[in-house]
């Protein structure tokens, strides 16, 4: 027996993330301009650090919580939806999760048969795909349209509907378009998704991170969702608190107790400290987050402008949310974007993730991470602009 055969089908049929592949190459650079990561470079604001080293010394993070997470979190947590996603909600109807990944793998586990389709508007999110694998589901990628924008294909979705259908996943502010889905669009799904009996799975795990006048929209904010929808939520992108490994899920009480059914077996509950600090960041003062925000779309600002001045390589849509961008790539051989972002690292010591990691719609373009600081924006475009005019 070879050592393949004691894999099961679930995992062995996940590819291998390009995003690490791209991460392991880079190491091999000297100092290669860093854009493939979408991980806040900040460190966590000093309040919500300190918050934590608090509740170490007090000794109230040697034990689990209860499963579902602190009670005063989940006070906190239903405060912040109310006054920043229009979303009422009960303690009861929040599950405090290791991040917003554990979240999303936890709906799906509760959610999805083996067998059953979940459609997944795409480009999208590999994590995503890989949950529903994981679950013995079945992703069924809607392409997204990108000269709209990157916006929802509402008629392709309901054209993918089948009798296996049970479930949408999304992800919006978008990861890896940088496109923010529209309140009118979210309702036409959310229509789809009652008149289909379907679930509905969000990541929202940028939702602050929105530029110019767009505005982020919870469809679980909308009357009734709550009942088939499982919204994830993370401090992640917020607070710049990566590896806290802290974010939460908002459904109905009733889909919540399923939801622990699969987070205690691989939890029990998220990081205690991590918990505490999560407190502290919803306490707290929420200039760090405005500023984050402000960096972030100056950043946009300063790539979209590097772009612009590029000969003809790249076409892109100007990101309205997150720190990632996505463009196309117009020479014939970025057709094959995984040796173009290999060619782009190796030759311009540029690293950037190629679009096929994001689903099949993806190839032909790269993603972009501008959560980086100003000097690697802009050492990563003058050796994209030399590599390119020496060619
Ligand atoms: C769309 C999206 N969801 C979730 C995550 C991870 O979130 P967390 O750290 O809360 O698990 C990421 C991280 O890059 C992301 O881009």
């Amino acid at each position: 027996m070879t050592s393949n055969n004691l894999i099961s089908r679930r995992v062995s049929n996940i590819p291998t993330s390009a995003i690490h592949e791209m991460t392991r190459l880079s190491a091999k650079i000297e100092s290669p301009a860093f854009l493939s990561w979408a991980k806040p470079t900040a460190d966590t604001p000093e309040h919500i650090k300190n918050a934590a080293c608090e509740a170490i010394k007090k000794g109230l993070v040697g034990g689990y919580s209860t499963n579902a997470g602190l009670l005063e979190l989940r006070e906190a947590i239903v405060e912040k939806l109310k006054r920043d996603n229009n979303i009422e909600a009960d303690p009861s109807e929040i599950l405090v999760t290791i991040g917003a990944i554990e979240g999303l793998s936890a709906a799906v586990m509760a959610l999805v048969d083996p067998g059953d389709e979940v459609i997944i508007p795409s480009p999208n999110y590999s994590t995503h795909s890989q949950q529903v694998i994981i679950a013995s589901g079945v992703p069924v990628f809607v392409p997204i349209i990108e000269e709209n924008g990157f916006q929802l294909d509402i008629n392709g979705i309901r054209k993918a509907i089948t009798k296996k259908t049970k479930a949408i996943l999304f992800c919006t502010p978008n990861n890896p378009t940088g496109a923010v889905f529209e309140e009118k669009e979210l309702r036409e799904l959310a229509e789809i998704a009652i008149e289909n009996n379907l679930a509905v799975i969000t990541d929202e795990a940028y939702e602050y991170f929105t530029f110019d006048d767009t505005k982020h929209f919870s469809i679980v904010s909308i009357p009734g969702m709550k009942e088939r929808t499982v919204s994830c939520f993370t401090f992640t992108k917020t607070y710049a608190m990566t590896g806290w490994r802290i974010g939460y899920a908002v459904s109905s009480t009733k889909i919540i107790e399923q939801m622990k059914k699969a987070h205690i077996p691989f939890a029990i509950c998220a990081p205690v400290t991590s918990q505490y600090a999560a407190l502290a960041a919803l306490q707290g003062s929420q200039d760090c987050v405005k500023e984050f925000r402000q960096k972030y779309l100056s950043m946009r600002d300063l790539m979209c402008k590097r772009l612009d001045e590029l000969p003809t390589i790249f076409e892109y849509q100007k990101p309205m949310g997150s720190y990632l961008m996505f463009p196309k790539i117009l020479l014939k051989e970025g057709s094959d974007s995984k040796s173009f972002c290999k060619k782009l690292l190796q030759e311009a010591r540029v690293s950037t993730t190629p679009g096929i990691a994001f689903g099949p719609t993806g190839e032909s373009h790269l993603r972009m991470s501008f959560c980086v600081p100003k000097e690697t924006i802009n050492t990563a475009f003058d050796r994209i602009k030399d590599y390119f005019l020496k060619k």
